[in-house]
């Protein structure tokens, strides 16, 4: 091992040879003086895992590619495994023979951290090593150790992330070229953002992992992605779009874990925090700064008791931004491992889930009415019975129906719920049409 200040180099092995373990690895056998000059670690290229050793591979010395990552994971002339194979197994596995093997893991696997975090935080506690993800949200960005480090003595409030690029180039290009969701989503497929299977972004399973991880990160709990509830942007309709921008906002799917201990409690350190983690499109102002985050970016908007509000803004995804933020996890683990310094292992408790009924933001909604005497004071009415208090209405004329655009004040979930429900009973009402949350105005600061 390359501890206690040896100035042998710091040997890493790579799991996976996709578009970041390609980047990652140019990286490490291009730029390795520069690294060392740079951060005072030598990092060398021990072995890189892949599933075809067979396929040859540019950039990649064949005597360096091995067919055997189990193999890799226990070779103790390895100090540091890079994981990018993604998905839970056999990422999984791996994950664990390398911690118990003693040495520093780096992963890319927000799918792995979301439903194991914890417990491969424990087996990387006991083992003393490092396990470091910065690359697992926002690629590029630095969230992670701002969020574990920079912020540990912070009491965060909220943090709000536009965590997936695939839905936000989409938005925007329905927002900004007035383009219908397939269209935009097709144009993310040509451009190489979307997948042939564009679920798992558009339906808000990325952005979902990655509100657990920045949840757990923030609020040192363990959350997991089935704790997320989750809605994508599959039914934010052009009609939503345009309303939004008469307004003055802008449509975002946003990664939201929020800390909502109740009034008055003041939270012991040792007391769970109650929180809320949850991925949906939501309305922005369009003077937030989230609001400005354009195709296929991300974006991190921090809100901290003392340190009030910040944002980190970058590329997450891509090879060789993602393999940036590795590197910098692999230079960290280094440091730590040269320095003989026992890993960093953050508290993490268990956490409490606030209900979803009782989350309070502001909400528009659109319907449809027949347009005749009484139907406005009808579906006031409706608002009024669940408590929900309408702060706007706009009413369109459409022949013999009108369109009706709501913006409330700050309401219950569970009464916005009901109230929607109470709407599509009433015979005036033809349709309801879109649902959004309005985050980040003056009444949700
Ligand atoms: N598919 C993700 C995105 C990148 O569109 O942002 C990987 O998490």
């Amino acid at each position: 091992m390359a501890k206690g200040g040896s100035d042998r180099p710091v040997r890493v092995g790579v799991l996976g040879a996709g578009n970041v373990g390609a980047a990652l690895v140019s990286l490490l056998l291009e730029d390795a003086a520069g690294i060392a000059a740079r951060t005072g670690v030598r990092l060398e290229l021990a072995a890189v895992a892949v599933g075809n050793p067979a396929k040859p591979r540019t950039g990649i010395p064949a005597e360096l590619v091995t067919g055997d990552a189990k193999r890799l994971v226990e070779d103790p002339g390895v100090d540091v495994v890079v994981e990018l194979v993604g998905g839970l197994e056999p990422a999984g596995t791996l994950v664990r023979s390398a911690l118990a093997a003693g040495k520093a893991v780096v992963t890319a696997n927000k799918e792995l951290l979301a439903a194991e975090g914890a417990v491969l935080s424990a087996l990387a506690a006991d083992a003393g090593v490092d396990l470091l993800y910065e690359a697992a949200v926002a690629g590029a960005i630095p969230i992670i150790r701002p969020l574990r480090e920079s912020l540990a003595g912070e009491r965060v409030r909220r943090v709000m992330g536009i965590v997936n690029g695939t839905t936000n180039f989409i938005l925007t290009r329905m927002s900004e070229s007035h383009m219908a969701y397939a269209d935009a989503l097709a144009e993310a497929q040509r451009l190489g953002f979307a997948e042939r299977d564009p679920s798992a972004d558009v339906d808000g399973h990325d952005a979902a992992a990655k509100a657990a991880i920045l949840a757990s990160i923030a609020f040192r709990c363990d959350v997991h992605t089935d704790d997320v509830p989750r809605e994508g942007i599959t039914s934010v309709s052009p009609v939503d779009i345009a309303f939004a921008a008469q307004l003055g906002y802008t449509v975002k799917l946003l990664a939201v874990a929020e800390r909502l201990d109740p009034p008055g409690t003041t939270a012991r350190a040792d007391a769970p925090p109650e929180v809320s983690v949850r991925v949906h499109p939501a309305m922005l102002p369009n003077t937030h700064p989230l609001a400005a985050v354009r195709g296929a970016f991300n974006a991190v908007f921090v809100e901290g008791a003392a340190a009030g509000e910040l944002m980190l803004y970058g590329r997450g995804a891509g090879g060789l931004p993602t393999a940036s933020a590795v590197l910098g996890d692999v230079v960290d683990a280094a440091h730590h491992l040269q320095a003989g310094a026992p890993a960093r292992t953050p508290m993490r408790s268990s956490a409490h889930m606030h209900p979803a009924d009782d989350l309070r933001c502001a909400w528009y909604l659109n319907i449809d009415v027949v347009d005749r005497p009484g139907v406005l004071a009808a579906v006031a009415t409706v608002f009024g019975q669940h408590g929900v208090s309408i702060r706007s209405m706009e009413q369109l004329g459409m022949g013999d129906e009108a369109r009706l655009v709501f913006l409330t004040h700050v309401a219950r979930q569970g009464d916005v719920m009901a109230t929607l429900d109470g709407l599509r009973k009433l015979d005036v009402v033809e349709h309801v049409g879109g649902v959004l949350r309005v985050l980040g105005d003056e009444e949700d600061r």
